[in-house]
């Protein structure tokens, strides 16, 4: 799979894998360690939202520990969206898009997440990095939830074990195909040609304030670059933007 001889665990029901991943980072263990649920209780997505987590899809945190001095570790979610948006293109042969910075849609309907996270232990100099994956694999027992469902896909409608098994060897061996090469950004072409947002409305937040925008570009560290109704230009770190994605 890689250089990297990586812990792998598996459980049934947890409330977070990226919370189980951070209470392990701070008792300072060896990386990477990936753990894996069926099922989450309290599964977290970004914006403090939380990410419901029923059983058919696939729950997975990989943590993560660079050894290299000023590691630049917001690349890792737009290379992991990268990582997730090839393993369901390579598995199920259907074409995905990525939604800057973090979410992975078929048809215009999101079916996969990242949450990245990181613990920062005192006196050291590089972060653990947490990264959280939710996949909607197969269709969750008796359909998505009514808050979800018009906006949610899954990759297949039936539950099938070897194909759950095969997608988390697969999403493994992108990630660190990926990771292992992250200083030379290989995933970073892929990332701007599958982007649904160039070219589109966005709605900018800063604070209290939103105004509209439209996505032009994104930057060799992933920044999108917004032009405003001024015709002013703006580079935007994740967390700032909505995006009006059209519905077919
Ligand atoms: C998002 O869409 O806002 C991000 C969702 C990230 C969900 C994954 S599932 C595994 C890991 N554990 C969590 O609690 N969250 C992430």
């Amino acid at each position: 799979m890689s250089t990297y001889n990586i812990e792998i665990i598996r459980l049934p029901v947890i409330d977070s894998t990226n919370n189980f991943l951070k209470s392990l980072a701070k008792d300072g263990v060896n990386t990477p360690v990936v753990v894996i649920a069926d099922e989450q209780t309290g599964g977290r997505g970004t914006k403090n939202r939380s990410f419901i987590s029923k059983k058919g899809g696939i729950y997975l945190s990989i943590l993560i520990k660079s050894q290299e001095k000023g590691f630049n570790s917001t690349l890792i979610t737009p290379m992991t969206a990268v990582a997730v948006s090839d393993t369901i293109e390579q598995i199920a042969n259907i074409n995905t898009g990525i939604k800057w910075v973090n979410d992975i849609y078929i048809d215009n309907k999101k079916v996969a997440g990242i949450l990245c996270e990181s613990v920062i232990l005192p006196e050291d100099e590089n972060p653990h990095i947490i990264v959280g994956i939710g996949v909607n694999l197969f269709k969750p027992c008796g359909g998505f939830e009514k808050e979800i469902e018009d906006i949610a896909i899954s990759v297949y409608d039936n539950p099938d074990e070897a194909i759950k098994e095969e997608f988390i060897n697969l999403l493994l061996k992108n990630f660190f195909k990926y990771y292992e090469n992250i200083g030379s950004k290989t995933f970073l072409e892929k990332y701007k040609l599958k982007n649904l947002v160039l070219g589109e409305k966005v709605t900018v937040i800063q604070g209290e304030n939103r105004f509209p925008a439209k996505a032009i570009d994104i930057d060799d560290n992933c920044r999108l670059l917004v032009e405003l109704s001024d015709k002013s230009h703006k580079w935007l770190n994740s967390g700032e933007v909505i995006f009006e994605i059209k519905q077919p």
